[in-house]
């Protein structure tokens, strides 16, 4: 796989002189037909911006060609809706030269008021023909028809990237329309994010199971209102995430401490008793020094036999000052607006390497079908549930046999909902009584519990 930075690929001479031959075409083109030289918005340039072919990259669309790149370097067949001016696969195909395009755009002006893409997407498209012979395939047709068409040829096998990049009101049967073309599971850039219909569409795919957000770090670090990164395909419809699934399944739970369990999970392991086969694992001892540091694993265990569930307790970390680990993980003070931000590859932090290797350990015992663990903001703001949410990921990814969720504390939405179970999970509390003081602490205590379904796909 090509590994070339974002910054490599936009800096190499070879973009840079495409980029400019590119643009020269389209002005040239739109010159000789008496229009002013400007087009549609798109990853480098903005909206009828004059004279687009002498200025640099639009500053505000970074995030989205960082997007892009990542995408492109992840996938094989790459297919996008809304051509224009060629600039965003331009930089897909410069930043995985082993990736294929098909561009599909109307190619007419059905308002005065839109720019002239029926002189210049004809010139575009052949300009790419020309460029990368055997790496691209233009339809010059409307959205559905040339999804369709696309999806029947297949001319580069299965579809593993898809931009939505024309209209805003058919997302959901662009993509319809599309499928039967596309890979156990696709990339969905959905671009105009801004507008409302393109928002309520990914929302209403997610909820039905069609399609999940991506939400590794190397999005999150790049995310911006002018785009969202959703998978969909076969693939996610099967594994869709939903309570029912996880009947019969062999689970394996990762949690930091004893009462996580409890707090996240409590009613799901109460609902799940006898119907799954459940392993809780907690990967920090108790600190030394709290009134319940004696108590806790043996609460803990009462928990668990109460659940039906075996447990493991790891010897190796200790719940302790979070200096060294501040230097790595750095918390938003307003936890509900900003994901913690990774300073530091978190491999180099001593516990890392050790929470991770004790997980995949534990998973090559287990053979978990499905793994849940903390989620990437910590829930409620906790240092230790994000690193150990990146360890478990990375051992989930070496592991590859289970599907994975984490708690929905904290994050805006959940892919589904466990209802809670007040009476049990009051009783569970009681076990962790008299000197812990959650229930009160912790205002979900006893909520419904969400969970998130976790992409692998993308590596952290
Ligand atoms: C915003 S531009 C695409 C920019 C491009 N994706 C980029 O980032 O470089 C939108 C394009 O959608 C095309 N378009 C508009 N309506 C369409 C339709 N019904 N079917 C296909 N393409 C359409 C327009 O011709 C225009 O070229």
């Amino acid at each position: 796989m090509n590994t070339r930075t974002y910054e490599e690929v936009i800096a190499s001479r070879a973009f840079r002189e495409d980029l400019a031959d590119l643009n020269h075409a389209i002005a040239e083109g739109l010159k000789r037909a008496g229009e002013p030289v400007a087009i549609n918005g798109n990853v480098c340039y903005g909206h009828m911006q004059p004279d687009f072919h002498l200025s640099d990259l639009e500053p505000g669309m970074e995030p989205k060609r960082r997007a892009l790149h990542l995408l492109a370097q992840d996938s094989t067949c790459f297919v996008e809706v809304g051509v224009a001016g060629g600039h965003a696969a331009l930089l897909a195909l410069h930043s995985n030269p082993e990736l294929k395009f098909i561009g599909i755009d109307l190619g007419q002006r059905l308002r005065a008021s839109w720019p002239p893409v029926d002189i210049y997407v004809p010139i575009v498209f052949k300009w790419l023909g020309d460029r990368f012979p055997g790496r691209v395939k233009l339809y010059m047709s409307d959205a559905l028809d040339g999804l369709r068409q696309a999806a029947a040829e297949q001319p580069f096998g299965p579809i593993d990237l898809l931009h939505l990049d024309a209209l805003k009101k058919t997302r959901i049967q662009e993509v319809e329309a599309v499928w039967p073309g596309l890979a156990g599971r696709c990339y969905l850039l959905q671009g105009d994010n801004k507008n409302g219909h393109v928002q309520a569409s990914s929302e209403k795919m997610i909820a039905e199971g069609r399609a999940r957000r991506v939400t590794s770090s190397q999005f999150q670090e790049i995310q911006s209102a002018t785009y969202d990164v959703l998978t969909t395909g076969p693939d996610i419809v099967a594994s869709k995430a939903n309570f029912e699934n996880l009947m019969g399944q062999r689970i394996l739970l990762c949690v930091c401490h004893q009462d996580d369990e409890t707090l996240f999970c409590g009613s799901t392991l109460s609902r799940l008793k006898d119907k799954a086969d459940v392993t809780v694992a907690s990967f920090f001892r108790p600190a030394p020094n709290r009134r319940d540091t004696n108590t806790r694993e043996a609460a803990m265990q009462r928990v668990c036999d109460a659940v039906g569930a075996r447990r493991v307790q790891f010897p190796f970390a200790v719940e302790e000052d979070h200096r060294r680990l501040r230097r790595f993980i750095k918390m938003p003070s307003e936890p509900a607006d900003n994901p913690p931000e990774l300073l530091r590859p978190l491999h180099r932090h001593p516990l890392f390497d050790l929470l991770s290797g004790s997980a995949f350990a534990l998973m090559q015992q287990i053979r978990p079908s499905t793994i849940i663990t903390h989620n990437q903001v910590g829930e409620y703001g906790h240092i230790e549930h994000v690193l150990l949410h990146y360890a478990v990921l990375q051992a989930a990814r070496r592991y590859q046999g289970a599907n994975v969720l984490s708690f929905g504390v904290g994050l805006p939405e959940v892919d589904f909902v466990v209802p809670s179970w007040p009476e049990q999970k009051n009783q569970f509390f009681d076990e962790y009584m008299p000197q812990w003081k959650g229930r009160k602490l912790y205002d979900f205590a006893l909520s419904d519990e969400g969970f998130v379904q976790q992409d692998l796909s993308v590596d952290d």
